[in-house]
Formats: structure tokens, C-alpha cells, sequence
């Protein structure tokens, strides 16, 4: 295998591959501002500069040293190469590029939302001066707002154009551009174009600087506060893999978790932003029961009994029960939900809950997908629940909806549990009138047309305050972490059918543990389940010390 010398280190690569490529390979930081592995190489920002000596075929492969500093984003890896990252002439230039860099930055780390992970403040420690030696005034340019989601503070800009070369090779649009030469030189979009394309939030992700910032997290935390947990897309069927970022039980935003097999380094706005759901002040929080024609608060244990004595009084009197199982759930979800279902009525209907579908698939040109699918677990509760009851005991909603509101055949029903955990009212004007006159069990997160109405509520946590397994639309099983606690008094679904079956007294009480409902659900699903590896557990790599 060919082999390159960093430093004092033998890095071993394959194929074709530059010289920074093969020393990221190798947990090598050689600094760098414009290379972004997802992107085009251009070489402009010159802070990866090293000497470097390679095998020379025209003098009988004698190691040579090139002349000049050579960009090690760009120049191919050599077999036999040396590379002196930290001789003297490479780490001047990095002192003089820093120096460059830093003429025009405003000195505003302490105000800025990229301290702690900036690039340019990280390469300042290692490589800066210390000290200004520029007296002259600094440019200084206004902040613009240039999208429904970013904003440019084009002061602290660096001019690497990976925003630029983004819009142009990833989201395809071409909304950015540099205006003017020289020092005048200026990211902008063009007028009347906003930066508004689905993909917009990444570039705040790519700028290496605070020099584009998020609208959504402005001024929120400071990033040595939050914690990242390994998550996946709980909005729509892409599986993207996202890192959610909290502190204190509550979220602060959605970042791409790099996966060169599903989302590459990228998500959609839809994926970055939906989460807000999660904090909604309407969030069901509190099991609610209708006492007479008023829904009042009530504690879990009333509620439970209330959901046990409605579902047996219905099937005492020979009607059945029909549990909606959401794609919104988690595999393991569905499957205790259905399992519930099916243990307290032995006829009960399982019906898989409505998934929405807005538009068609769209890929862009650096090959990221959205998906028209706005649920991330239709195919793995369909998986599950074909498991637990087999495929031709499966209705879909529809069919569930036109039963319902058939006189004769939908008398048999007496009683529906609902599932639903979307991120906006989800129950149709035509299941809501279906389910009515019937015992209604609803378990969901926010207020819908049946809030009001059901016999018992229960409150749901979404996705980032449980663990689970997601199904995405190309049949790819991945396992998610639970990243906050479940705020007020709402428990997963899985919890909560836990605690039904107990209640009911069908099984002793228990804690939900997702590894338990996994090893029961095994074979097929235990095999293809891809979960985080350790490497994608983020360690910052910035200590700070708590005053
Ligand atoms: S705004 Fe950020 S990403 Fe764009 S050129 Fe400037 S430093 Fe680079
Ligand atoms: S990273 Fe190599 S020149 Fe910018």
C-alpha cells in the first residue's frame, strides 16, 4: 500500500487521494479553511502550505524537495513522500497567513455565536502572533440579513468561498457570490435573490468563522455548553443522521452528523429547524381525562384505569378495539403499543397511522436527497407490526377511516387508541368524526381536533427525549439516543404501553429499555440495525474552566 511520511508519522493510503486527505485519515490536523471534503478544491485560503519532497522518476525516483510551499489540499499524495508540516518555512507561513487573516477580523470572540468552535480562533492559538502589528482602521462592513435563516456578518469573513461554492455544487441555486477584489472583497447574495434554497443552514455549518450565522440560534448558548447526542432525522423518511445539541433538557439546534451513506454532511432545513416542536408551549404535558363533558388533569395511575375500564367495558360488550400506530414512533414503540393492543384485546385492529407526503423527492445536484415522506418510521413500524401480527392483519388508516364511518361494518369498533406525535395537528375532520361516539384514548404531543374530546389524553415525549430505532426510506434501520429527558410529565409510548399491560395486570411492571424490546424483536431487526459508533461521539476539544 503506498505510504507518505507526515511529520515523523508513515500514513498509509489508497487510491487517489491529496496529501491533507491522507493526514485527516490519520487524525493529522494540518490547518485548513477552504477544503471541505464535500466540496470542490480551490486552494485560495494558503494555510495548509507545506514543504514537501517526493520521489522524482526522472532522477531515479531520488527524493526531492519541491521548491516551493506546496497547498496539501490539493497537491496528490505520493508514494514515498515526505511531508514537513512543521519545518520552518511551513509554519511561517501559517504565521503569515494567520497574521493576513486577521487584519480586517474584528476582535469579537467574546459576542461571537462561533467561539468555541472556530477555526480561525482555534488556528489564532496555534499558529497566531498574539499581538496586532496592523495600526491602520479595520474594514468594517455591515451585517445583512441575506436569508430566511442566515445571517452575514461579513466583517469576520475570511473569503475561503466554501459558502459560495455550497450554493453553487451542493444546493445548486448559486445564491452567493464574491463581490469586488482586494480587501473590498465581499460574500453576498445577488439582489432580490435571498439565500432561502432548502439547504440554506449549511452553510453555517461549512463557515469556518461566525462569519454566517443562525437565525434560529443566535445569542441562544455558548457551544462549550451544549452536549451532543447521536440522533436521526424524526421528521422526514431521509434517516439523516444529525447530532441534537442541549443543554439543560433543552434543545438548542440540529447539526448533520457526517455519513458518507445517507446524508453525507448535510441536511435539510425541515430536518435542522422542525425540532422546535419539542419545546412548544402547547405541548401536552399532562394526562387529561373527561370527567363528564370536561377534560380535567388527572395523574397517570386515573388515567391508565381509565383507558383499562374504557377498552374492557367495549369489549365486554363484544366490539374490538383499533390501535393507530404513527409513523412518527419508534420501532420499538409501535411494537409495545401493538403488543398491548393485541394482549388486552386479542381481536384488536392494528392500523398504521397516516404519513404525510408533501410534493415529490427532490435531489440535488451534489447528490443530497429530500424526501417528499414527512414521517421517519413508516416502513420499520410496518416492519414490526408485520412481526408482531402479520402483513394481512395490517389496515392502513384509510381503510380505517372508510370503516369507521360505515354504519354497518365500522359498529364493530368500540374503541380507538390513537397514536400520533407529528409536529403539527395532524387528525383529519373525517377520522376525527369516524372515532366519534367511541372510546378514544389519545397519546400525542400537541393539542389536535381530538384533544377536546377524547375520554383520556396522554402526553408523549417526541423523539429527542426517548431512545429508538427508525426505518428510512431506503430500508435502512437506524438506532437514535435518547438527548433530553421528557419535559414535564409526558413518557414514551413504549412507557406508557409498559404501564398499561401492568395496569391491566398482563405483565409485571416495567421500565422501558430499548435494548430489551430490540432483543425480543432480534433476527432480521437486531441484524440490520445500525447504530452511532463510538467515533461519533463528539468530545469538544475545548476545555474551558467554570469560574
Ligand atoms: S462567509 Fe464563511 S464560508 Fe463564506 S467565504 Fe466567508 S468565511 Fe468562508
Ligand atoms: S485548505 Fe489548502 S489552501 Fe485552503
Amino acid at each position: 500500500m503506498p505510504t507518505i511520511k507526515i511529520g515523523d508519522k508513515d500514513c498509509s493510503f489508497e487510491g487517489k487521494k491529496t496529501i491533507l486527505e491522507v493526514a485527516l485519515d490519520h487524525n493529522i490536523d494540518i490547518p485548513h479553511y477552504c477544503y471541505h471534503p464535500g466540496l470542490s478544491i480551490v486552494a485560495s485560503c494558503r494555510i495548509c502550505l507545506a514543504e514537501v519532497a517526493q520521489p522524482n522518476p526522472r532522477n531515479d525516483n531520488k527524493l526531492e524537495l519541491i521548491p516551493k510551499l506546496v497547498p496539501t489540499c490539493q497537491h496528490l499524495a505520493v508514494d514515498g513522500a515526505e511531508v514537513l508540516t512543521e519545518s520552518e518555512k511551513s509554519l511561517a507561513n501559517r504565521k503569515a497567513v494567520m497574521e493576513y487573516l486577521l487584519i480586517n477580523h474584528p476582535l469579537d470572540c467574546p459576542v461571537c455565536d462561533q467561539a468555541g468552535e472556530c477555526f480561525l480562533q482555534d488556528y489564532s492559538y496555534k499558529h497566531g502572533r498574539g499581538y496586532s502589528r496592523f495600526d491602520e482602521n479595520k474594514v468594517k462592513n455591515p451585517k445583512k440579513d441575506i436569508g430566511d435563516h442566515v445571517l452575514l456578518y461579513s466583517d469576520r469573513c475570511i473569503m475561503c468561498t466554501r459558502c459560495v461554492r455550497f450554493t453553487r455544487e451542493v444546493s445548486g441555486d448559486g445564491e452567493l457570490g464574491v463581490n469586488m477584489r482586494g480587501n473590498q472583497a465581499e460574500i453576498d447574495v445577488f439582489p432580490g435573490r435571498p439565500l432561502n434554497n432548502e439547504l440554506s443552514g449549511n452553510v453555517v455549518d461549512i463557515c469556518p468563522v461566525g462569519a454566517l450565522l443562525d437565525k434560529d440560534f443566535l445569542f441562544e448558548q455558548r457551544v462549550w455548553y451544549l452536549n451532543s447526542t447521536p440522533g436521526i432525522d424524526g421528521i422526514t423518511a431521509s434517516g439523516d443522521n444529525i447530532w441534537v445539541e442541549h443543554n439543560e433538557g433543552r434543545v438548542y439546534r440540529i447539526k448533520p452528523r457526517e455519513n458518507a451513506d445517507v446524508n453525507q454532511w448535510w441536511i435539510s432545513d425541515e430536518i435542522r429547524y422542525g425540532w422546535n416542536f419539542v419545546h412548544d408551549p402547547q405541548r401536552l404535558d399532562t394526562p387529561l381525562w373527561l370527567e363528564g363533558h370536561d377534560q380535567v388533569e388527572c395523574d397517570w395511575n386515573h388515567a391508565y384505569r381509565e383507558v383499562i375500564d374504557g377498552i374492557r367495558s367495549v369489549t365486554s360488550a363484544g366490539k374490538r378495539l383499533t390501535a393507530i400506530i404513527s409513523p412518527m414512533i419508534s420501532c420499538e414503540d409501535a411494537y409495545l403499543m401493538a403488543k398491548f393492543a393485541r394482549a388486552i384485546d386479542p381481536d384488536a385492529l392494528i392500523v398504521t397511522g397516516p404519513t404525510p407526503i408533501d410534493g415529490e423527492d427532490k435531489e440535488f445536484a451534489g447528490g443530497y436527497k429530500i424526501y417528499a415522506e414527512k414521517a421517519p418510521n413508516a416502513r420499520g413500524i410496518r416492519r414490526v407490526l408485520e412481526q408482531l401480527v402479520g402483513a394481512d392483519q395490517i389496515l392502513d388508516h384509510t381503510q380505517l377511516t372508510a370503516l369507521l364511518n360505515d354504519r354497518e361494518s365500522g359498529s364493530e369498533v368500540g374503541a380507538v387508541l390513537i397514536t400520533g406525535n407529528y409536529p403539527s395537528p395532524w387528525i383529519t375532520a373525517a377520522l376525527g368524526e369516524g372515532v366519534a361516539d367511541r372510546f378514544v384514548a389519545l397519546i400525542d404531543t400537541l393539542p389536535n381536533r381530538l384533544t377536546g374530546k377524547a375520554d383520556v389524553v396522554l402526553p408523549a415525549a417526541t423523539w429527542v427525549e426517548k431512545a429508538g430505532t427508525f426505518e428510512n426510506a431506503n430500508g435502512r434501520l437506524q438506532a437514535f439516543e435518547q438527548a433530553i429527558q421528557p419535559i414535564e410529565f409526558v413518557r414514551s409510548e413504549g412507557q406508557i404501553a409498559l404501564d398499561l399491560m401492568a395496569a391491566a395486570q398482563i405483565a409485571d411492571p416495567s421500565r422501558f429499555d430499548v435494548n430489551t424490546v430490540r432483543d425480543e424483536l432480534g433476527g432480521v431487526f437486531t441484524d440490520n440495525l445500525h447504530r452511532a459508533t463510538s467515533e461519533d461521539v463528539r468530545v469538544p476539544d475545548v476545555q474551558y474552566v467554570e469560574i
